[in-house]
């Protein structure tokens, strides 16, 4: 069964094209970020006119690359939510125009279940149920994935995403947006044992809090400018890195011992983090789970994850009728 998938909750127009949810066809993404880098952060009206201009374009390139025809699908998954609306009620629309047209089952994909499917082209033994840790610039949250369509959210950032709060602390080092790949290959090189940073607390063990952490290292940045000393970057970047990255991890792993779980994944652009990949890998044989990274072109926002989610979502008849509408929020 193939499915095409469509992806525009944020600032990449994606369209892919999945052989039951396992075989990627073709994935086609239209980055925006050079335009978004220009304002320090994502423009949710630029974001939407330039997924207008290019969704037609991106959808032909996919169905290209997969060798079919629109005829030649089985249904059409979308994100529907959550995301910026303007952004989503592209991508919502398109499908449905070609939903119409093709007379193909419309199928509603949650931004965060997709990430989660972006595992399974990669890894064809992963199946539910399984822990899944999913970080991105909207979303830190920790989910049991019971089937392929239910989920239970275990834990959940309390205020800022990790993604979120790279970008922030790389915006403070002077790093482009987004900056979270800058705050990756600096650490590479600096020492992380030369500042040390606060671990938040929560009520709830498995929820997240990055508000505090981004702030602590951005009022450290700031005194040291008005003091006129000299930061070492690299070795703060270093630091904040690795204290996400072990929050991160130790609230996974926790999860996994609470709940006996013996299988777990990331996901999510954050999932991109070579300190994250490296750590939980690392701490995954000391416990002996088994864990599950996409790769890299699969861990940042695409479609070929949607139509992954898509193929299950259909099997399961979770389909929609043309009444379908884009919501910024929704919750798992
Ligand atoms: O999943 P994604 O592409 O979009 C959302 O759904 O938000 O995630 C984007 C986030 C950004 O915050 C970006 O800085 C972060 O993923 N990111 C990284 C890395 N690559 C992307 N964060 C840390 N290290 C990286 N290598
Ligand atoms: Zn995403």
């Amino acid at each position: 069964m193939k499915i095409l998938g469509i992806e525009t909750s944020c600032d990449e127009t994606a369209c892919a094209v999945v052989e039951n949810g396992r075989k990627i066809l073709s994935t086609i993404v239209a980055s925006q970020v050079d335009e978004h880098r220009l304002y320090g952060g994502v423009v949710p009206e630029i974001a939407s006119r330039r997924h207008a201009e290019c969704i037609v374009q991106v959808c032909e390139e996919a169905l290209e690359k997969a060798s079919c025809k629109l005829d030649n699908v089985d249904g059409i998954a979308v994100t529907f939510a959550p995301g910026l609306i303007g952004a989503l009620l592209v991508g919502v629309n398109f499908a449905k125009g070609l939903s119409i047209a093709a007379g193909k089952p419309l199928i509603p994909v949650h931004h965060i279940k997709g990430h989660a499917a972006a595992n399974y082209p990669a890894h064809p033994e992963l199946e539910p149920p399984y822990l899944c840790l999913a970080v991105s610039g909207g979303h830190s949250q920790i989910m049991e994935v019971k089937s392929y369509t239910d989920f239970t959210v275990l834990g959940r950032t309390l205020d800022d995403a990790a993604g979120e709060a790279f970008d922030k602390v790389a915006r403070a080092l002077g790093f482009p947006y987004p900056g979270g790949v800058f705050i990756d290959k600096a650490a590479h090189d600096g020492d992380k044992s030369i500042y040390t940073l606060p671990y938040p607390k929560t009520a709830n063990e498995l929820d997240f809090s990055f508000s505090g952490l981004k702030t602590a290292v951005i009022n450290l940045i700031h005194n040291a400018e008005q003091r006129g000393e000299e930061l070492d970057k690299n070795a703060l970047a270093a630091s904040f890195q690795h204290t996400v990255c072990d929050i991160l991890c130790t609230k996974l792993f926790k999860a996994a011992h609470l709940t006996g779980h013996k299988k777990i994944a990331l996901t999510g652009g954050v999932a991109a983090n070579s300190g994250l990949r490296a750590m939980i890998t690392g701490r995954t044989e000391e416990i002996g789970v088994e864990v599950f990274i996409p790769p890299l072109a699969l861990c940042g926002d695409n479609a070929a994850m949607i139509a992954a989610q898509g193929y299950y979502e259909l099997l399961a008849g979770n389909t929609a009728d043309l009444s379908l509408n884009a919501s910024a929020n929704f919750d798992l």
